[in-house]
């Protein structure tokens, strides 16, 4: 099924293809600090900022309404601030790094996939200082400051969510390193973005694409059309994705606890070049070694 303007899009897509590749990669753009950061400027965003902040959450919230993990409704207690709108990323920051040591950085855009990465490892995430317009809801070319707050934050909130995006971080830079970003936005994409996980035999949101998302929040769980697979990383990293489309597939790690035990003690160089010996699967496939939680229509 692919999408139009009527329906949403995927929004942030993993850091290779989304958080990543700035059209210029080689320098800041002018305002910004050598790390790509630049300062939220809370007081500059207008009434009609904050109102659409205030509309995408509070649909939001309807949408995942017994859809989202445990730890999500936990977490969005951090972005419950002292005014409505746009979080102040000052004071959303005491709350987060309390919690779990990170925090949100303000950026203007895209940023380069090592800059992003090195943010990650250093427990700091990268948000749009920006929101979309009320005539862009459901469709977005780069993530905003929703997609990135809401859809983010609150599991940053999560000590293993804390703790697997910061080996993301370090396992970014390697795969830069090693020519293989492409393999690790797989795992990137397939948990992060649009992982599923298994609570009290209940299938879970807890992907940042996904619950940022009005139209994919019923989808990934509902819909008879895409395929849910038990989450296996060899598998992921040779499965392809697509970026324009709700997704074929959906992998189901066993609760959040879980992520954890997905990059523990794995040699990535060794998987890499194990899975470039195979071919990709497309994201449509169902292979027969895989555990289905539920084949697609
Ligand atoms: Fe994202």
């Amino acid at each position: 099924m692919f999408k139009d303007v009527s329906d949403p899009t995927p929004l942030g897509a993993p850091a290779a293809e989304r958080h990543g590749a700035a059209k210029d990669p080689t320098c800041p753009p002018p305002g910004a600090a050598a790390d790509w950061t630049v300062p939220q400027r809370w007081d500059a965003l207008s009434a009609e900022d904050h109102a659409v902040w205030d509309f995408l959450f509070a649909r939001q919230q309807d949408a995942l309404a017994g859809r989202a993990v445990r730890a999500f409704e936990e977490g969005l207690e951090v972005l419950r601030l002292s005014r409505p709108g746009v979080p102040d990323f000052d004071e959303l920051n005491e709350r987060l790094f309390g919690r779990t040591g990170w925090t949100v950085v303000a950026v203007p855009g895209l940023v380069p996939d090592d800059v992003f990465f090195e943010h990650l490892r250093h427990r700091r995430f990268p948000a749009g200082n920006f929101i979309r317009k009320r005539s862009q809801l459901d469709y977005l070319e780069e993530p905003d400051v929703f997609h990135d707050v809401f859809g983010h934050v609150p599991l940053l909130a999560n000590p293993a969510v804390a703790d697997f995006m910061q080996a993301l971080g370090e396992l970014g830079l390697q795969a830069l390193e090693a020519g293989a970003l492409h393999r690790l936005a797989r795992l990137y994409w397939y948990t992060v973005e649009f992982g599923l996980a298994r609570e009290d035999d209940c299938l879970k949101i807890y992907g940042a694409g996904i619950v940022s998302s009005f139209g994919e929040s019923r989808f990934s769980l509902e819909s008879p059309e895409p395929n849910r697979i038990a989450f296996d990383l060899e598998r992921v990293l040779r499965t392809a994705y697509r970026s324009d489309a709700f997704q074929k597939s959906y992998f189901v790690i066993d609760g959040l606890p879980g992520l954890l035990k997905v990059t523990e003690g794995r040699d990535f160089e060794a998987l890499y070049r194990a899975a470039e010996a195979d071919a990709d699967i497309d994201p449509a496939t169902v292979s027969p070694a895989d555990r289905l939680v539920a084949v697609g229509a």
